[in-house]
């Protein structure tokens, strides 16, 4: 069965955004941040403080970082030695799924036997050595609300996870009872904080001039210095860096496949723009596209972005690569033509992910400038879909471009790689001073 034509090009209509929409979104991503600074009730936004503002790159001494944030679970021992300078004494890392063996992240999960995975990655990362003081980092990437550098509430669940017993509760707590039942007490977590505000440290540590820091990989979220936030408890300089959680922003009307993916989600209603241009899924969107074409909407293909990635990246004459997946995944061999078809609406769905984190970054960037002129400036990016989605990175440069007209000259984008594991322990030697 050939796709109709018709409905194929509806579909990527629904998917392409347009300069001016494009705009539009940017003003009112701006607008939703300036509700928030006001009061932040007002703002799809959760806007959370991290009471860490930007290091001074001479931060200096051995820390631990753990990266919470995906399903992989890292855990560092660097070496700071300041003036931007560092090195990974030690890594190590372990999934918190492994399909057939075990599920930390599923609801029959309990918040200690996840932490109690975590705990024994970290005594791994130590050596098994209990009577060194190790200062650590936690790198907890899901929206938290913070009262100091140390307490962080997980507010809900993103990213499909849904253990029970963490929502609610300070996760530094949970992480310090499984390192005392694991006799790893020697080990005290002293910061916490985002993914984003990592690479937002990370970045700032060894590239001055950084003042946004963004994830987009599995999630997606941003954060920014906000320099009219200063808080006796902080630490760091220029104002306080704010955890937009903007992966909740949803003054933007979604198409009908975002809608419908949404009804379907774990979490309803919740976080509607990382739906629409998160790794996690944007899988999901074009397999929903496909089953609509296919004339068998409802069904579920399990198409991931990483499919996405090949299927756009294969450029053979017989597209045979995508022709393969789309064997796999949905369980029919699509004759040339139409694996072409899927090929151009994974590409839509990702330019359009990509433009539309961009109108975000141009957002924030606007926002610094307030009435003032754009400073030169690099936006600080990490994850999987800016460093390896095909057609992701140039797409924020094009939009950034569209939306900045001359201004594009002074800001660009740079791949903090790692990001949220050095940020973090930049995070914990921050919080010693
Ligand atoms: C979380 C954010 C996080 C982002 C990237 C989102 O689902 O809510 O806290 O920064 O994913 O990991």
């Amino acid at each position: 069965m050939a796709f109709n034509q018709a409905q194929f090009k509806d579909i990527i209509a629904e998917f392409t955004i347009d300069t001016e929409r494009l705009h539009q979104i940017a003003a009112t991503f701006r607008q939703d941040l300036q509700l928030g600074l006001r009061d932040v009730t007002q703002s799809s936004m959760r806007m959370l403080k991290s009471y860490v503002g930007l290091p001074s790159g001479n931060e200096k001494g051995e820390y631990l970082a753990l990266d919470f944030g995906g399903t992989n679970i890292r855990v560092f021992k660097f070496r700071l030695d300041g003036g931007g300078k560092y090195a990974i004494i030690k890594r190590v890392g372990r999934p918190l799924i492994v399909p057939g063996e075990y599920d930390y992240i599923c609801k029959d999960a309990t918040a200690e036997q996840m932490f109690d995975f975590i705990a024994e990655l970290i005594d791994e990362a130590i050596d098994g050595d209990h009577t060194t003081k190790y200062y650590l980092g936690h790198t907890f990437s899901f929206p938290s609300t913070q009262t100091n550098l140390y307490d962080a509430r997980l507010i809900i669940w993103t990213k499909e996870f849904a253990t029970q017993g963490v929502e609610g509760q300070v996760a530094n707590d949970l992480l310090v009872e499984a390192l005392k039942r694991r006799g790893a007490g020697n080990v005290e977590p002293v910061a916490v904080l985002n993914d984003t505000v990592a690479v937002l440290l990370s970045a700032a540590y060894k590239t001055p001039d950084t003042f946004i820091g963004s994830i987009y990989a599995t999630g997606h979220n941003t954060c920014y210095l906000e320099p009219t936030i200063h808080d006796p408890k902080g630490v760091g300089s220029g104002g306080m860096i704010l955890n937009l959680e903007c992966g909740n922003f949803s003054k933007i009307v979604p198409n009908r496949f975002d809608r419908e993916y949404d009804e379907g989600s774990e979490k309803p209603g919740e976080q509607r723009f990382e739906k629409m241009v998160s790794g996690r899924y944007m899988g999901e969107l074009l397999g929903m596209a496909i089953a609509e074409l296919l004339g068998e909407k409802g069904k579920q293909y399990g198409l991931t972005s990483v499919d996405m990635s090949m299927m756009i990246l294969d450029d053979s004459p017989n597209l045979q690569r995508a022709t393969d997946i789309l064997m796999a995944k949905v369980g029919r061999e699509l004759d040339y033509v139409d694996v072409a078809k899927v090929r151009e609406l994974a590409a839509t769905i990702v330019i359009r992910s990509a433009r539309l984190v961009a109108a975000s970054f141009v957002a924030l960037v606007w926002q610094r400038a307030g009435s003032g002129k754009i400073q030169q400036q690099h936006v600080a990016v990490d994850g999987s879909v800016y460093e390896k989605m095909p057609l992701a990175k140039e797409n924020i440069t094009r939009a950034m471009s569209e939306l900045l007209g001359e201004d594009a000259a002074k800001v660009d984008t740079i791949l903090d790689n790692g990001g949220s594991g050095l940020g973090a322990a930049i995070a914990a030697a921050m919080a010693q001073k």
